[in-house]
């Protein structure tokens, strides 16, 4: 790599979506904070990022308004009513001070009252049991069919199809993308507004009105179908995206299985930490700082909006020795892929204990199959990267 030029991150430059690292670093160490239009910034190393992340002088952006300014362009000479700005009005990682901390708490309290665990045992044996008679299949369904069993469970969607919630969650994530077409923010639109009639009995949305009467909030059906499918899109969607990630990691390190097959207690944690650090399904996440700062001699103007490259981070050579390889006991291990702050992932703690739960009997099944390295495809997504086939097949 020549240090000398500066390489400037282009999420379209070939072969990114297969595999973003090697780029990532060529930014990381040649052009770490980067300029870009209309007040816009990437930054790349550990030591940028996560400081910013962690500070309360940083703001998150209002994904919402941003919509809303754009569904003029987006609708025209359509007749489809505008949601997404409607539905996008809620979501905590797009709020900032008292409103942030009002709705993350009722989420927060919401989320306390459900019994995940008890769903996750039961979703672990069902998907080994569903997966155990097939000689191929793609690991994206195998750990879709996990979540999807735990998320279904805990916002009462049974009548939502895996393959209908796959598409909702995923149109959700990439509505927070960057360079999104108009057609694709108008088939956003139309999930949003198909997803509503499934939440209508869920037991989450009663709590959710408790919990809103309580705080002497005034709410609609609008505001409640606003958390409710953000809780379905961050249960469901990183959950999976990580874990296909992980086995697939391990999988082309088929030294790791048996060492992993052995693994319990206070090494399992580390095991599964690191699995988040490799994998780090979010890649990306924005921040605006409220005063001007200085970055490696770069002078940010306040109120720019600052990408966060969450990915290239927990990469960084700087922090993490062996950055881009799996190493099971890699302790300290301060990764950024739940955030930080304020913002810090509300789901932390349930993403935890769905791979506790799961690493060991999946690799189980798992290692009696092979992976078929030429069928991996990713989708062409930046902010959250999504792994949507890898097949294997069994072993003779
Ligand atoms: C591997 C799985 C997961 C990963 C990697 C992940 C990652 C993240 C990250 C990085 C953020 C912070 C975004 C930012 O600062 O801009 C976040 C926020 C959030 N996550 Fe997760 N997440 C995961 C699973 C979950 C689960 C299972 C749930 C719910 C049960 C969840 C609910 C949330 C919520 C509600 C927020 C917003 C918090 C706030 O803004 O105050 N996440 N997640």
């Amino acid at each position: 790599m020549d240090r000398n030029q500066k390489v400037r991150w282009n999420p379209f430059s070939s072969g990114y979506f297969a595999d973003p690292y090697p780029h990532l670093q060529e930014c990381r160490v040649t052009n770490p904070v980067q300029i870009g239009t209309q007040n816009c910034w990437t930054l790349f190393k550990y030591k940028h990022v996560s400081p910013i992340l962690r500070s309360k002088d940083f703001e998150v952006s209002d994904l919402s308004e941003y919509l809303k300014e754009k569904e003029d362009y987006i609708f025209k000479s359509t007749s489809a009513c505008p949601h997404l700005s409607e539905t996008t009005r809620l979501w905590p990682m797009y709020l900032n001070g008292e409103l942030h901390k009002e709705v993350r708490h009722i989420m927060g309290r919401a989320f306390n009252e459900i019994n995940f665990q008890g769903y996750i045992e039961e979703a672990v044996d069902k998907t080994n049991h569903h997966f155990s008679k097939v000689t191929a299949f793609n690991i994206y369904d195998y750990c879709g069919y996990y979540i999807y069993d735990i998320v279904k469970q805990v916002f009462d969607l049974q009548k939502m199809s895996q393959e209908e919630m796959t598409t909702y969650s995923n149109l959700l994530a990439v509505s927070q993308d960057v360079f999104v077409p108009k057609q694709v923010y108008q088939k956003i639109n139309e999930q949003m507004n198909w997803a509503r009639q499934h939440f209508q009995l869920s037991k989450f949305k009663i709590e959710l009105m408790r919990l809103f009467a309580e705080k002497k909030m005034e709410t609609d059906d609008e505001s409640i179908y606003s958390i409710m499918s953000i809780s379905t899109m961050a249960a469901f969607e990183t959950s999976k995206d990580n874990l296909t990630m992980a086995l697939v990691g391990l999988m082309s390190r088929p030294q790791l299985i048996e060492l992993v097959m052995e693994t319990r207690g206070s090494s399992l944690e580390l095991l599964i930490e690191e699995l988040f650090r490799f994998s780090s399904p979010l890649q990306f996440t924005i921040r605006v700082n409220k005063e001007a700062i200085e970055l490696d001699e770069n002078l940010i103007p306040a109120n720019s909006k600052l990408y966060l490259s969450v990915a290239s981070a927990n990469r960084d050579e700087e922090v993490f020795l062996n950055a881009n390889e799996i190493l099971p006991t890699r302790t300290p291990n301060d990764h950024l892929a739940f955030g930080g702050g304020v913002h810090f992932c509300l789901g932390a703690s349930v993403a935890r204990a769905e791979l506790r739960a799961c690493l060991i009997p999946m690799l189980s099944l798992l290692k009696n199959f092979q992976l078929d390295r030429n069928s991996l495809r990713w989708n062409k997504q930046i902010f959250m990267r999504t792994l949507k086939t890898a097949t294997v097949h069994k072993l003779n």
